[in-house]
């Protein structure tokens, strides 16, 4: 007796629900889903111009840890005036509420960038208590492929402090969490901006 058929994809309550709860949330709110989700940390390494990336990436949903909120204003930028096209979505939650998006479908790719040391730390360890660290648990918890754009790569660093470049020297424990991180699925580190812009545009994101 030949195999029964494999179920198809629509077979699966789950996946149904969670497309219709996209379709409903598209027709109430008219935003463009999947969306690309961007977490940003307290890091300052090319802070503006990762910025300007968010800005270019169109359908954005921008996670804002506490410390990114901070450190915008420290580089005297805003996120007010990013594009419409941009969502802003900050770390107001005990229970990082607006993850609860990645269980519905909503978001194609998750970026986290700049990430500092501390947040790669807990990526590793599977901590999530920040908006960045649970878009990071989640998005791999939901098989979203997730880019990290980590910042403490090497043992010695020039990087943009708001009062102007300064050097820094990433420890061993830095050094070896982002090793660590290469091995999770799912997940590509970057660790410059020109392969974090290659990244996006390998997925026709910029
Ligand atoms: C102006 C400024 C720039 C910073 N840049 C970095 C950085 O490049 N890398 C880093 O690991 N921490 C950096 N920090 C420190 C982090 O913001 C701090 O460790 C924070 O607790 C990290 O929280 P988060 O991982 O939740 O963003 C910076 C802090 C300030 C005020």
């Amino acid at each position: 007796m030949p195999d029964p058929a494999p179920p198809t994809p629509d077979a699966d309550p789950t996946a149904t629900a969670a497309a219709s709860a996209r379709a409903r949330r598209k027709r109430s709110t008219g935003l463009v889903l999947p969306r690309l989700a961007w977490a940003l940390t307290g890091s300052g390494h090319f802070f503006t111009e990762t910025l300007e990336l968010v800005a270019a990436a169109g359908e954005v949903d921008l996670f804002v840890s506490k410390a990114a909120a901070e450190v915008v204003s420290m580089y005297k930028q805003r996120l007010d005036t990013l594009p419409a096209s941009v969502r802003v979505i900050k770390d107001t939650t005990a229970s990082a509420a607006p993850i609860g998006r990645f269980y519905y479908g909503d978001y194609h790719t998750a970026i986290i960038g700049p990430a500092t040391s501390n947040t790669v730390a807990k990526c590793v360890y599977g901590i999530s208590d920040t908006l960045a660290t649970n878009v990071f648990a989640h998005a791999g918890k939901c098989r979203v492929p997730t880019i990290v754009f980590a910042c403490d790569t090497a043992p010695e660093m020039d990087t943009m402090a708001p009062k102007g470049m300064v050097k820094v020297y990433p420890r061993r424990v830095d050094l070896d969490n982002v090793e660590r991180l290469r091995s999770f699925e799912d997940t590509e580190v970057v660790e410059t901006l020109d392969e974090l812009t290659a990244a996006l545009r390998r997925r026709k994101l910029v």
